[in-house]
Parts: structure tokens; C-alpha cells; sequence
């Protein structure tokens, strides 16, 4: 179900290496179900199950929707499709902040996914420590370790805040420099409340991470994030899979600001000190 047969006036333009741009959400969320779609046949063919980490956040919410369409809910193979989280916030599933609960809304009560095949993140339970401890059991047990031994996703769908967050992964955090959880429980200062979220190792290690990016308010964070040097590490800049493909699927409002191609020797991300 790749992009044949979509309007081609809407169909998303490449306009730097992995960076697809769309005439706006709506078009960002078509996108991202056709490729979840090819990418599920792809997986099942190749390994005979389509193992993904769902985001939290708004912007996904138009994609969850689609595949639960009629048009999208019959081209995959939902007994074969294991869902996961990459954050979680620290409330009840049915809580409006539930990332969960936003997915089981908008997608899991709408598509027939047998219930073992879902592993929610329990953040509200105490002490989230021993949660995140429980959900790093639930990764060992259903995923293949690579290389470093970390589990690997074939598909982490990512979001990204303002500040250059993803999942639960904040600017500066002491977290970033994780070399060895699979999950951790970062607190967040501001709102006063805990988080539950992959950590970059796992993230990294990946087959495929999809950014979903929407809204003028994002442009000048994408930019630095795809083209600039930031001051301090922003983790939506550092989410890179080691082996795997990155893509972005931003709207013209969040592309704003992007150059019209790839600024001569852009430098890559920078990479913080090896952790030891
Ligand atoms: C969360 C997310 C977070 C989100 C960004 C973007 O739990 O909030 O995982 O990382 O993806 O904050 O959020 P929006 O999609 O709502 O802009």
C-alpha cells in the first residue's frame, strides 16, 4: 500500500534525506498508515510477526484512526502485530493523559488485535521502578536482542515536543546518558509527575523509527534537529537507529523552516561523549 493511488498533488516530497514533507496532517497521517501497512507485510513476511512501539502525544492520534478503518484495518494481519509502548504517562489506562488510552480509543477497540498481542506500559502502578522492571521482563520475553543486547523493534514511532523531547526523553536529562536500562522512569520536574519510557539505547536499536512532526510551533526545533548543532543534546536529534532507517513525516507548517536542501557538509547530529 505504498503511495500509488494517492492524490499526487498530496503525495509527500523528499526534501532532505529522509525527511518527507506533506501538505499537512491529515496527509502526514495517510502517509504514515500506508507505511505502517507495507511495513507490517514486510515484518510478518520477513519474521512472521510486525513488532512496534506506539507514541504518545497528540499527532498520532489521525493515524491510529485510519488503520482502524476499513480501508486500512483489512491489509494487515492484526493476530500477527505485537504493540507496545515507547512512554507512558504515570495515570490509569482510561485516564484522558493515557497514551494507552488514546491508542485502545482510536485503534485497539477498533481492529480485531488479540489482547495478549498488546504489552501497555502499567505506569500508574507503584513503584514505577518495579513497572519499568516488570515492562523490561514483557521486552525480553517478546523481542530479539541485537548485537549490544538491547531488543529490537521493527518499528518505533516517535513524536516530537517543541523542546526537542521524544517519548519521555527530555533536553539535558541525565537519562540520555543510560548505557544499559531498557526502561526508565524519568520525573518530570514541571508537571510533578513520573513518566515510564524506552531509554536511547533501545530506541537506537530499532529496524525503523518513524517521526510524526505537525504544526508551525515545531519549525524551528526541526530544523536544528535535521540540519543544526544544538547546544545541549536534544534527544529527538540523538534518536538514531543504529543499523535501521529514520524517517520524518512533517506537514509544510513544521517544514517551514527547512532548507531547501541539505546545507553542504550539514553536520550530523552531534553525538555526546562515548558513555563509558
Ligand atoms: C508523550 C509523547 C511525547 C510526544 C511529544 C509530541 O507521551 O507526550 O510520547 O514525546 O510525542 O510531546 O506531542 P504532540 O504529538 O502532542 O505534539
Amino acid at each position: 500500500m505504498d503511495d500509488t493511488g494517492a492524490n499526487p498533488n498530496r503525495l509527500p516530497q523528499e526534501v532532505l534525506p529522509g525527511v518527507l514533507v506533506c501538505p499537512d496532517a491529515a496527509e502526514v497521517a495517510r502517509a504514515a498508515a500506508r507505511r505502517f501497512v507495507d511495513w507490517a507485510w514486510q515484518a510478518i513476511a520477513q519474521d512472521g510477526h510486525f513488532q512496534v512501539a506506539l507514541s504518545g502525544g497528540s499527532t498520532p492520534r489521525e493515524m491510529y484512526r485510519l488503520l482502524a478503518t476499513q480501508d486500512f484495518r483489512t491489509q494487515i494481519d492484526w493476530p500477527r502485530v505485537h504493540l507496545f509502548w515507547g512512554d507512558e504517562r504515570a495515570v490509569p489506562p482510561d485516564h484522558p493523559d493515557s497514551n494507552y488510552g488514546l491508542a485502545r480509543r482510536e485503534l485497539l477497540l477498533r481492529v480485531p488485535i488479540p489482547p495478549d498481542n498488546v504489552h501497555r506500559m502499567e505506569a500508574e502502578l507503584a513503584p514505577i521502578g518495579r513497572a519499568a522492571h516488570n515492562y523490561e521482563a514483557v521486552l525480553r520475553r517478546s523481542l530479539e536482542l541485537d548485537g549490544r543486547g538491547f531488543p529490537v523493534f521493527h518499528l518505533v514511532l516517535l513524536g516530537m515536543g517543541a523542546d526537542g523531547h521524544t517519548a519521555s526523553l527530555f533536553p539535558g536529562a541525565r537519562l540520555l546518558r543510560e548505557t544499559s536500562r531498557w526502561v526508565s522512569t524519568p520525573t518530570m520536574e514541571r508537571l510533578g509527575t513520573r513518566r515510564m519510557t524506552l531509554t536511547l539505547p533501545v530506541i537506537e536499536a530499532a529496524k525503523r523509527i518513524l517521526f510524526l512532526v505537525t504544526g508551525s510551533e515545531k519549525a524551528a526545533m526541526l530544523r536544528v534537529v535535521l540540519c543544526g548543532r544544538a547546544d545541549r543534546a536534544l534527544p529527538a536529534q540523538m534518536a538514531q537507529p543504529r543499523h535501521g532507517e529514520r524517517i520524518f513525516l512533517v506537514d509544510e507548517a513544521a517544514a517551514r523552516l527547512l532548507p531547501a536542501e541539505a546545507p553542504a557538509g550539514a553536520a550530523p547530529p552531534e553525538k555526546p561523549k562515548k558513555r563509558k
